[in-house]
């Protein structure tokens, strides 16, 4: 079982497969990165899976693979198998922004992955282009179809940006309603690789609109995720918020991130973390593990975007691409 030095259990391990990505979404990376990482830096599927495998040993429960865009990454359904295989009831899940999915929806499915999380910020094709920077709407759209068609497990998740999308709230919560699907609404995380003139939406506001037409029940916390439910009465409909602002989920918190040229990062918030490159690139399961214990043992105790007010010069330098999320 991995324990952290505050006593938290760590059963969740997100591993980014790439920083690169087809979309150039505002909150994330409006400009191409100044120097991407080159391409053989990123480790292989051979070496990803021997980390994945010592840490499922060790106790993962749970691995979603993220990005940038991790459908960019070629022969991912063999990647997917191989993790399937090791482990047939392990939670694997894969979080993207849909454009590649009508086209590899199936393969994911056959090769084990169960669930998917997908980002949709908009229903009108120039304000998802707008968002995005690319004319993305259409194949978004087909790639969710393709996905419940397939019968993978689907959840949205959508970032609401003042003056942009701030009027689509319900609209989105309708989509997803209808599809029997979550979304999830996600206060915007300032940070210095976004567009610094977007404006993130408050939870408390992303609340007010749906409550301008539902009633809404708080119900709490699912599990250790930072997602907050709420139940909307009239919809019989539940749907969360993610609010990064707040800490209260850092004290249950159950995930490391695996960035695609290996380094092991504790927590989403700070830039510290320690290479297992070096470990699985010569084959030493004892050197990922002991790189392993030593990350959960420097596991921060909380976040710090609370402490970031609006004005503020002090915006992580944490790229939401590298990490994934
Ligand atoms: P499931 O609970 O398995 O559905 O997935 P998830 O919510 O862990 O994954 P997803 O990739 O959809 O992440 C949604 C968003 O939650 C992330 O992009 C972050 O904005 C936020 N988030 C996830 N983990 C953390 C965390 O450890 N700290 C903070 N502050 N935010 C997080
Ligand atoms: N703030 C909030 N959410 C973000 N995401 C990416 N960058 C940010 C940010 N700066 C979201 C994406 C995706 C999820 C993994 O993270 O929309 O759905
Ligand atoms: Fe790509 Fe996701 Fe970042 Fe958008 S938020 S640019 S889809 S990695």
């Amino acid at each position: 079982m991995l324990i952290d030095g505050y006593g938290r259990r760590v059963n969740y391990l997100r591993v980014s497969l790439t920083e690169r990505c087809n979309f150039r979404c505002q909150y994330c990376m409006p400009e191409k990165p100044f120097s991407w990482v080159p391409k053989e830096n990123l480790l292989s599927f051979e070496e990803l899976f021997l980390f994945i495998k010592v840490a499922i040993d060790e106790g993962v429960t749970k691995i979603r693979l993220t990005g940038g865009e991790p459908l960019l990454r070629e022969d991912l359904d063999s990647f997917i198998k191989m993790i399937s295989d090791y482990k047939p009831d392990i939670d694997l899940a894969l979080t993207t922004n849909a454009y590649l999915l009508p086209q590899t929806a199936q393969r994911l499915k056959d090769a084990g992955l169960k669930r998917l999380n997908i980002s949709l910020d908009s229903l009108k094709p120039e304000i998802a282009h707008n968002i995005a920077q690319k004319d993305v709407l259409g194949q978004v759209l087909k790639g969710i179809d393709k996905a419940l068609d397939v019968g993978l497990g689907v959840k949205i998740n959508m970032v609401p940006l003042k003056g942009m999308n701030d009027d689509e709230i319900l609209d989105i919560l309708h989509y997803c309603k209808e599809r029997n699907i979550k979304v999830r609404f996600i206060e915007y995380m300032e940070n210095s690789h976004a567009n610094q003139s977007i404006e993130g939406m408050h939870g408390r506001e992303i609340l007010e609109k749906v409550k301008e037409r539902y009633t809404i029940k708080a119900l709490g916390r699912e599990g250790a995720s930072p997602s907050f439910n709420y139940y909307i009465e009239e919809l019989k409909y539940e749907f969360g918020l993610i609010d990064p602002h707040k800490h209260d989920f850092c004290e249950n918190c159950n995930r490391i991130r695996l960035t695609a040229e290996g380094n092991l990062i504790p927590c989403l918030y700070f830039d510290e973390a320690m290479s297992i490159a070096e470990a699985v690139k010569s084959g030493d399961i004892k050197g990922a593990t002991d790189v392993l214990a030593q990350v959960l043992k420097d596991k921060p105790k909380e976040n710090r975007w609370s402490d970031i007010d609006a004005d503020s010069q002090d915006v992580s330098t944490r790229a939401f691409y590298e990490t994934g999320g």
